[in-house]
């Protein structure tokens, strides 16, 4: 039975007993409107830990004044019945002033120059946004480890990061993107696409599937091929395409040999969509 936590005195009292017990604690951060994907992190942490600590937060900090916070989907109850089903031990579900009471924080985590790049060109502050919510999410749970899903590799990078420059003290670890049956990785913003828009997004997978098919030529190529199958596709607008060295989250160059991380942002209809896949170059 998944129990509902709102406090942050609450959440520590549990994750402080499970410690005392020698029990290992993960954490699962989320912003709720679960999906298989976020179900996919739940067990990895089952795998690693003995108290699975689920946090659902809609984050104010890391949306853009005119992104959709107010829309964000939110619905509690189906949260806690997935968490329950899926044997999550602890659903932390503060509110906004449970966890910023006053709106915001004087203080913040910065991203760094990566930060600045791809998703963060784009939403200008999101990381930051991200990173001081997490760090204060693992400030208040104290977990061993800390789920997060390869769907958002910026996001991993930063965080990967953050514990590192800051020695947060908590394992990260990495949970494979959940896919459609066509391909289409799984989020909660897939539930704003339209049924013809829903068609369309097929087009951001398959632009990583044109990108890994000419992974043997070089970067110039492969890139081509998967702007290529983006621009086949009306409605289907493509924000960025890149390649990056997975350790630095810097682009690659036309000679570069090995393994690359590509990532393609496009906009089907209203609704932003994000993908990566990993590739072998040369
Ligand atoms: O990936 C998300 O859902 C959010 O960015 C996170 C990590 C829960 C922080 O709000």
């Amino acid at each position: 039975m998944t129990s509902t936590i709102t406090t942050i005195d609450g959440v520590r009292r549990t994750v402080a007993a499970a410690k005392a017990e020698g029990r290992r604690v993960a954490l699962v951060p989320t912003m709720g409107a679960l999906h298989d994907g976020h179900l996919a992190l739940v067990a990895r942490a089952r795998e690693v830990a003995d108290l699975v600590v689920v946090s659902v937060f809609v984050n104010p900090l890391q949306f853009g004044p005119k992104e959709d916070f107010a829309r964000y989907p939110r619905d509690l109850d189906a949260d806690l019945a997935l968490l329950d089903a899926a044997g999550a031990d602890v659903l932390f579900a503060p509110d906004a002033a449970e966890l910023l009471p006053e709106g915001r924080t004087s203080t913040r985590v910065v991203a760094g120059p990566v930060g600045g790049t791809l998703e963060g060109r784009i939403r200008p502050g999101h990381f930051d946004g991200v990173l001081t919510i997490v760090l204060k999410l693992l400030n208040a749970v104290g977990p061993d480890t800390a789920v997060f899903g390869q769907k958002d590799a910026q996001q991993v990078f930063l965080v990967a990061q953050m514990i590192r420059d800051l020695d947060v003290p908590v394992a990260l670890d990495v949970v494979a993107t959940v896919r459609e049956a066509d391909g289409l990785a799984r989020s909660s913003r897939n539930a704003y696409l339209a049924p013809g828009e829903r068609v369309l997004a097929r087009a951001v997978p398959a632009a990583l599937d044109a990108a890994e098919s000419s992974a043997d030529q070089d970067v110039d190529a492969m890139v081509a091929a998967a702007q290529g199958a983006l621009a086949g596709e009306d409605g289907a607008d493509l924000e960025y395409l890149a390649v990056v060295d997975p350790a630095t989250f810097r682009p690659v160059d036309d000679g570069y040999r090995g393994r690359a991380l590509v990532l393609v942002a496009a906009r089907v209809g209203g609704t932003r969509l994000i993908d990566n896949r990993f590739v072998h170059l040369g």
